[in-house]
Protein backbone atom coordinates (compact mmCIF):
# COMPACT_ATOMS: atom_id res chain seq x y z
CA UNK A 1 0.00 0.00 0.00
CA UNK A 2 1.10 3.59 -0.09
CA UNK A 3 2.24 5.82 2.97
CA UNK A 4 0.12 7.42 5.41
CA UNK A 5 2.46 10.49 5.16
CA UNK A 6 5.54 11.71 3.34
CA UNK A 7 8.15 14.10 3.66
CA UNK A 8 9.00 16.35 1.20
CA UNK A 9 12.53 17.74 0.23
CA UNK A 10 12.46 21.08 -0.98
CA UNK A 11 15.24 22.08 -3.09
CA UNK A 12 13.86 25.21 -5.28
CA UNK A 13 16.18 27.50 -3.40
CA UNK A 14 19.83 25.34 -4.37
CA UNK A 15 18.58 22.74 -7.65
CA UNK A 16 16.03 24.98 -8.56
CA UNK A 17 18.45 28.63 -8.65
CA UNK A 18 21.86 26.98 -9.16
CA UNK A 19 21.42 26.89 -12.89
CA UNK A 20 19.60 30.34 -13.01
CA UNK A 21 22.17 32.52 -15.74
CA UNK A 22 21.13 35.96 -13.74
CA UNK A 23 22.05 36.31 -10.24
CA UNK A 24 18.84 36.42 -7.77
CA UNK A 25 19.37 38.70 -5.36
CA UNK A 26 20.11 37.58 -1.64
CA UNK A 27 17.30 39.01 -0.30
CA UNK A 28 15.05 37.48 -2.54
CA UNK A 29 16.47 33.79 -2.18
CA UNK A 30 15.64 34.78 1.86
CA UNK A 31 11.83 35.37 1.24
CA UNK A 32 11.71 32.89 -0.92
CA UNK A 33 13.02 30.00 1.57
CA UNK A 34 10.84 31.88 4.44
CA UNK A 35 7.90 32.10 2.21
CA UNK A 36 8.51 27.83 1.71
CA UNK A 37 8.46 27.56 5.44
CA UNK A 38 5.13 29.60 5.43
CA UNK A 39 3.99 26.98 3.28
CA UNK A 40 4.40 24.11 5.62
CA UNK A 41 8.15 23.04 4.06
CA UNK A 42 9.88 21.61 6.75
CA UNK A 43 13.02 20.26 5.30
CA UNK A 44 14.42 23.24 2.58
CA UNK A 45 17.48 23.07 0.92
CA UNK A 46 19.38 26.35 1.21
CA UNK A 47 22.11 26.71 -0.50
CA UNK A 48 25.67 25.13 -1.22
CA UNK A 49 29.18 25.64 0.02
CA UNK A 50 30.89 24.81 -3.31
CA UNK A 51 33.39 26.81 -5.61
CA UNK A 52 31.74 30.00 -6.04
CA UNK A 53 33.64 29.45 -9.95
CA UNK A 54 31.78 26.31 -10.26
CA UNK A 55 28.24 27.67 -9.34
CA UNK A 56 28.37 31.79 -9.27
CA UNK A 57 24.49 31.52 -8.32
CA UNK A 58 24.53 30.44 -5.03
CA UNK A 59 28.13 32.27 -3.95
CA UNK A 60 26.53 34.17 -1.60
CA UNK A 61 25.88 31.20 0.75
CA UNK A 62 27.92 33.52 3.95
CA UNK A 63 25.39 36.19 3.48
CA UNK A 64 22.25 33.89 3.12
CA UNK A 65 22.67 31.08 5.08
CA UNK A 66 22.40 33.69 8.51
CA UNK A 67 19.55 34.71 7.14
CA UNK A 68 17.39 32.30 7.67
CA UNK A 69 17.59 31.59 11.25
CA UNK A 70 14.77 31.63 13.53
CA UNK A 71 12.54 29.09 11.65
CA UNK A 72 10.50 27.27 13.41
CA UNK A 73 10.91 23.29 13.01
CA UNK A 74 11.99 23.74 9.71
CA UNK A 75 15.57 21.86 8.36
CA UNK A 76 17.80 23.35 6.20
CA UNK A 77 20.23 21.37 4.45
CA UNK A 78 23.09 22.31 2.86
CA UNK A 79 24.99 21.05 0.41
CA UNK A 80 28.84 20.63 0.69
CA UNK A 81 31.94 18.73 -1.88
CA UNK A 82 34.54 18.44 0.42
CA UNK A 83 36.11 19.42 3.88
CA UNK A 84 36.52 23.37 2.71
CA UNK A 85 33.07 23.63 2.34
CA UNK A 86 31.80 21.53 5.24
CA UNK A 87 34.21 24.21 7.38
CA UNK A 88 32.53 26.84 5.83
CA UNK A 89 29.23 25.36 6.41
CA UNK A 90 29.70 24.53 10.30
CA UNK A 91 31.30 27.76 10.68
CA UNK A 92 27.66 28.86 10.09
CA UNK A 93 26.18 26.64 12.42
CA UNK A 94 24.55 24.30 9.33
CA UNK A 95 23.52 20.95 10.91
CA UNK A 96 22.53 19.31 7.95
CA UNK A 97 24.91 18.72 5.05
CA UNK A 98 24.62 16.83 1.81
CA UNK A 99 27.64 15.20 -0.13
CA UNK A 100 27.33 14.42 -3.84
CA UNK A 101 28.73 11.86 -5.94
CA UNK A 102 27.91 10.04 -8.92
CA UNK A 103 27.22 6.70 -10.06
CA UNK A 104 29.22 7.47 -13.80
CA UNK A 105 32.96 8.32 -14.23
CA UNK A 106 31.80 11.16 -16.55
CA UNK A 107 29.53 12.97 -14.88
CA UNK A 108 31.76 12.49 -11.24
CA UNK A 109 34.39 14.49 -14.03
CA UNK A 110 32.32 17.49 -14.81
CA UNK A 111 30.42 17.92 -11.37
CA UNK A 112 33.54 17.28 -9.09
CA UNK A 113 36.76 17.05 -11.21
CA UNK A 114 37.37 13.68 -9.91
CA UNK A 115 36.63 9.98 -10.25
CA UNK A 116 34.15 8.54 -8.82
CA UNK A 117 36.66 6.93 -6.46
CA UNK A 118 38.64 10.25 -5.55
CA UNK A 119 35.56 11.82 -5.22
CA UNK A 120 34.42 9.40 -2.88
CA UNK A 121 38.07 9.72 -0.85
CA UNK A 122 36.97 13.73 -0.74
CA UNK A 123 33.71 12.70 1.16
CA UNK A 124 34.92 10.29 3.40
CA UNK A 125 36.46 12.66 5.97
CA UNK A 126 33.41 15.47 5.36
CA UNK A 127 30.67 12.86 6.52
CA UNK A 128 33.03 11.41 9.13
CA UNK A 129 33.66 14.94 10.85
CA UNK A 130 30.10 15.89 9.95
CA UNK A 131 29.08 12.78 12.20
CA UNK A 132 31.55 14.02 15.29
CA UNK A 133 29.75 17.08 15.10
CA UNK A 134 26.37 15.81 14.97
CA UNK A 135 25.16 16.72 11.53
CA UNK A 136 23.02 14.46 9.97
CA UNK A 137 24.37 13.61 6.50
CA UNK A 138 22.79 13.08 3.38
CA UNK A 139 24.33 10.97 0.13
CA UNK A 140 23.13 12.35 -3.14
CA UNK A 141 23.80 9.72 -5.92
CA UNK A 142 23.32 11.61 -9.41
CA UNK A 143 23.29 9.60 -12.55
CA UNK A 144 21.26 6.66 -11.05
CA UNK A 145 19.31 5.88 -14.12
CA UNK A 146 20.69 7.55 -17.26
CA UNK A 147 23.94 9.83 -18.20
CA UNK A 148 23.88 12.21 -21.17
CA UNK A 149 27.60 11.29 -21.77
CA UNK A 150 27.36 7.50 -21.20
CA UNK A 151 23.39 6.47 -21.92
CA UNK A 152 21.44 3.67 -19.43
CA UNK A 153 23.22 3.40 -16.00
CA UNK A 154 23.75 -0.10 -15.16
CA UNK A 155 21.87 -0.95 -11.62
CA UNK A 156 24.96 -2.67 -10.35
CA UNK A 157 26.83 0.32 -10.73
CA UNK A 158 24.88 2.45 -9.33
CA UNK A 159 24.25 -0.22 -6.29
CA UNK A 160 27.85 0.16 -5.31
CA UNK A 161 28.10 3.84 -5.20
CA UNK A 162 25.24 4.04 -2.91
CA UNK A 163 26.96 1.00 -0.55
CA UNK A 164 29.93 3.27 -0.15
CA UNK A 165 28.00 6.08 0.48
CA UNK A 166 25.91 4.46 3.14
CA UNK A 167 29.37 2.53 4.52
CA UNK A 168 31.14 5.88 4.79
CA UNK A 169 28.07 7.04 7.29
CA UNK A 170 25.28 8.59 5.82
CA UNK A 171 21.93 8.76 7.46
CA UNK A 172 20.12 8.94 4.09
CA UNK A 173 20.48 8.12 0.08
CA UNK A 174 18.62 10.43 -2.17
CA UNK A 175 18.35 8.37 -5.66
CA UNK A 176 19.24 11.06 -8.16
CA UNK A 177 17.27 10.77 -11.61
CA UNK A 178 20.02 13.83 -12.84
CA UNK A 179 18.71 14.37 -16.62
CA UNK A 180 15.02 12.92 -15.75
CA UNK A 181 15.39 9.42 -18.00
CA UNK A 182 13.96 7.09 -15.51
CA UNK A 183 10.94 5.32 -15.94
CA UNK A 184 8.20 3.55 -13.23
CA UNK A 185 9.78 -0.21 -13.79
CA UNK A 186 13.38 0.84 -13.51
CA UNK A 187 13.01 2.68 -10.45
CA UNK A 188 11.56 -0.68 -8.97
CA UNK A 189 14.49 -2.57 -9.86
CA UNK A 190 16.64 -0.47 -8.50
CA UNK A 191 14.76 -0.47 -5.23
CA UNK A 192 14.90 -3.98 -5.16
CA UNK A 193 18.55 -4.22 -5.72
CA UNK A 194 19.24 -1.30 -3.33
CA UNK A 195 17.20 -3.70 -0.55
CA UNK A 196 18.67 -6.69 -1.47
CA UNK A 197 22.30 -5.80 -1.19
CA UNK A 198 20.96 -3.91 2.44
CA UNK A 199 19.63 -0.45 2.09
CA UNK A 200 16.22 -0.02 3.19
CA UNK A 201 13.88 1.76 1.93
CA UNK A 202 13.46 4.23 5.13
CA UNK A 203 16.70 5.33 4.05
CA UNK A 204 15.76 6.15 0.72
CA UNK A 205 14.64 9.36 -0.87
CA UNK A 206 14.18 9.77 -4.92
CA UNK A 207 14.93 12.65 -6.77
CA UNK A 208 13.40 13.21 -9.97
CA UNK A 209 13.85 15.61 -13.17
CA UNK A 210 11.09 16.20 -15.11
CA UNK A 211 12.79 16.25 -18.66
CA UNK A 212 10.45 12.95 -20.27
CA UNK A 213 7.46 14.02 -18.37
CA UNK A 214 8.26 10.61 -15.89
CA UNK A 215 8.89 12.08 -12.49
CA UNK A 216 5.20 11.57 -10.86
CA UNK A 217 5.45 8.61 -12.17
CA UNK A 218 8.51 7.24 -11.24
CA UNK A 219 7.27 8.97 -7.90
CA UNK A 220 4.52 6.86 -7.75
CA UNK A 221 6.20 3.93 -8.02
CA UNK A 222 8.83 4.52 -5.56
CA UNK A 223 6.11 5.33 -3.04
CA UNK A 224 4.09 1.55 -4.05
CA UNK A 225 7.79 0.55 -3.16
CA UNK A 226 7.23 2.05 0.41
CA UNK A 227 9.76 4.90 -0.21
CA UNK A 228 8.55 8.32 1.74
CA UNK A 229 11.06 11.00 1.25
CA UNK A 230 10.49 12.87 -1.92
CA UNK A 231 12.99 16.07 -3.09
CA UNK A 232 11.04 18.34 -4.71
CA UNK A 233 10.99 21.86 -6.31
CA UNK A 234 8.62 24.65 -5.67
CA UNK A 235 7.75 25.38 -9.00
CA UNK A 236 9.66 22.91 -10.90
CA UNK A 237 12.79 25.47 -10.98
CA UNK A 238 15.67 23.45 -11.46
CA UNK A 239 18.21 21.67 -13.62
CA UNK A 240 22.29 20.81 -12.83
CA UNK A 241 25.07 22.98 -14.72
CA UNK A 242 26.96 20.34 -14.84
CA UNK A 243 24.44 17.81 -16.86
CA UNK A 244 23.77 18.72 -20.40
CA UNK A 245 20.01 18.06 -20.94
CA UNK A 246 19.44 18.19 -17.10
CA UNK A 247 16.00 20.17 -16.99
CA UNK A 248 13.59 20.67 -14.16
CA UNK A 249 13.07 18.99 -10.87
CA UNK A 250 9.87 17.54 -10.01
CA UNK A 251 7.57 20.77 -9.77
CA UNK A 252 6.43 20.60 -5.49
CA UNK A 253 2.89 21.87 -6.67
CA UNK A 254 2.14 18.58 -9.08
CA UNK A 255 3.73 16.35 -6.54
CA UNK A 256 1.53 17.65 -3.26
CA UNK A 257 -1.73 17.74 -5.89
CA UNK A 258 -0.96 14.22 -6.36
CA UNK A 259 -0.81 13.08 -2.69
CA UNK A 260 -3.73 15.21 -1.79
CA UNK A 261 -5.24 13.00 -4.11
CA UNK A 262 -4.35 10.00 -2.72
CA UNK A 263 -5.42 10.75 0.78
CA UNK A 264 -1.40 11.48 1.79
CA UNK A 265 -0.07 13.52 4.53
CA UNK A 266 2.37 16.37 3.86
CA UNK A 267 1.65 19.38 5.70
CA UNK A 268 2.15 21.80 2.67
CA UNK A 269 -0.57 24.52 1.71
CA UNK A 270 -0.86 24.32 -2.36
CA UNK A 271 -2.65 27.72 -2.42
CA UNK A 272 0.68 29.30 -0.41
CA UNK A 273 2.93 27.14 -1.99
CA UNK A 274 1.75 28.57 -5.87
CA UNK A 275 1.59 31.92 -4.53
CA UNK A 276 4.86 31.10 -3.65
CA UNK A 277 6.18 29.74 -6.66
CA UNK A 278 4.36 32.72 -9.43
CA UNK A 279 6.41 35.23 -7.51
CA UNK A 280 9.47 33.44 -8.12
CA UNK A 281 8.52 33.34 -11.82
CA UNK A 282 8.08 36.98 -11.58
CA UNK A 283 11.59 37.68 -10.24
CA UNK A 284 12.74 35.39 -12.96
CA UNK A 285 10.97 36.52 -15.95
CA UNK A 286 9.12 33.70 -17.25
CA UNK A 287 6.18 31.63 -16.06
CA UNK A 288 6.35 28.11 -13.97
CA UNK A 289 6.93 24.81 -16.06
CA UNK A 290 4.32 23.43 -12.94
CA UNK A 291 1.42 22.38 -14.47
CA UNK A 292 0.05 22.40 -11.51
CA UNK A 293 1.24 26.33 -10.41
CA UNK A 294 -0.56 27.65 -14.21
CA UNK A 295 -3.81 25.58 -13.12
CA UNK A 296 -4.03 27.32 -9.67
CA UNK A 297 -2.80 30.68 -10.31
CA UNK A 298 -3.78 32.10 -13.76
CA UNK A 299 -1.59 35.08 -15.09
P1 LIG B 1 38.51 21.74 -7.97
O1 LIG B 1 38.70 22.81 -8.98
O2 LIG B 1 39.04 20.37 -8.25
O3 LIG B 1 38.99 22.29 -6.55
O4 LIG B 1 36.94 21.67 -7.72
P2 LIG B 1 40.30 22.00 -5.72
O5 LIG B 1 39.97 21.02 -4.65
O6 LIG B 1 41.44 21.69 -6.65
O7 LIG B 1 40.56 23.45 -5.08
C1 LIG B 1 40.83 24.58 -5.94
C2 LIG B 1 40.54 25.87 -5.22
O8 LIG B 1 39.16 25.95 -4.90
C3 LIG B 1 41.28 26.04 -3.90
O9 LIG B 1 41.60 27.42 -3.79
C4 LIG B 1 40.26 25.69 -2.87
O10 LIG B 1 40.46 26.33 -1.61
C5 LIG B 1 38.99 26.22 -3.51
P3 LIG B 1 43.09 27.94 -4.08
O11 LIG B 1 43.94 27.19 -3.10
O12 LIG B 1 43.37 27.58 -5.52
O13 LIG B 1 42.95 29.41 -3.85
N1 LIG B 1 37.83 25.48 -3.02
C6 LIG B 1 36.74 26.00 -2.43
N2 LIG B 1 36.37 27.26 -2.17
C7 LIG B 1 35.19 27.43 -1.55
N3 LIG B 1 34.37 26.43 -1.18
C8 LIG B 1 34.71 25.16 -1.44
C9 LIG B 1 35.93 24.93 -2.10
N4 LIG B 1 36.55 23.79 -2.49
C10 LIG B 1 37.69 24.14 -3.04
N5 LIG B 1 33.89 24.16 -1.07
C11 LIG B 1 35.06 21.15 -6.30
C12 LIG B 1 36.40 20.68 -6.85
C13 LIG B 1 34.38 19.97 -5.66
C14 LIG B 1 35.32 22.24 -5.27
C15 LIG B 1 34.24 21.72 -7.47
O14 LIG B 1 34.17 20.76 -8.48
C16 LIG B 1 32.85 22.14 -7.08
O15 LIG B 1 32.66 23.10 -6.34
N6 LIG B 1 31.81 21.42 -7.60
C17 LIG B 1 30.44 21.69 -7.27
C18 LIG B 1 29.54 21.45 -8.45
C19 LIG B 1 28.10 21.64 -8.03
O16 LIG B 1 27.77 22.29 -7.07
N7 LIG B 1 27.16 21.01 -8.83
C20 LIG B 1 25.78 21.09 -8.59
C21 LIG B 1 25.30 20.27 -7.42
S1 LIG B 1 25.10 18.54 -7.78
C22 LIG B 1 23.51 18.40 -8.46
O17 LIG B 1 22.90 19.38 -8.79
C23 LIG B 1 22.86 17.05 -8.55
C24 LIG B 1 21.78 16.81 -7.49
O18 LIG B 1 20.73 17.75 -7.60
C25 LIG B 1 21.19 15.39 -7.62
C26 LIG B 1 20.78 15.04 -9.07
O19 LIG B 1 19.90 15.71 -9.64
O20 LIG B 1 21.37 14.10 -9.58
C27 LIG B 1 22.36 16.95 -6.06
MG1 LIG C 1 19.04 17.58 -9.04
Amino acid sequence: GLPARVRIHEVGARDGLQNEKTTVPTEVKAEFVHRLADAGLTTIEATSFVHPKWVPQLADAETLFPRLQGLADVHLPVLVPNERGLDRALSLGADRIAVFASATESFAKANLNRTVAESLAMFEPVVTRAKEARAHVRGYLSMCFGDPWEGAVPVHQVVRVAKSLMDMGCDELSLGDTIGVATPGHVQALLSALNEEGVATNVIGVHFHDTYGQALSNTLAALQHGVTTVDASAGGLGGCPYAKSATGNLATEDLVWMLNGLGIETGVDLGRLSATSAWMAGHLGRPSPSRTVRALVPE
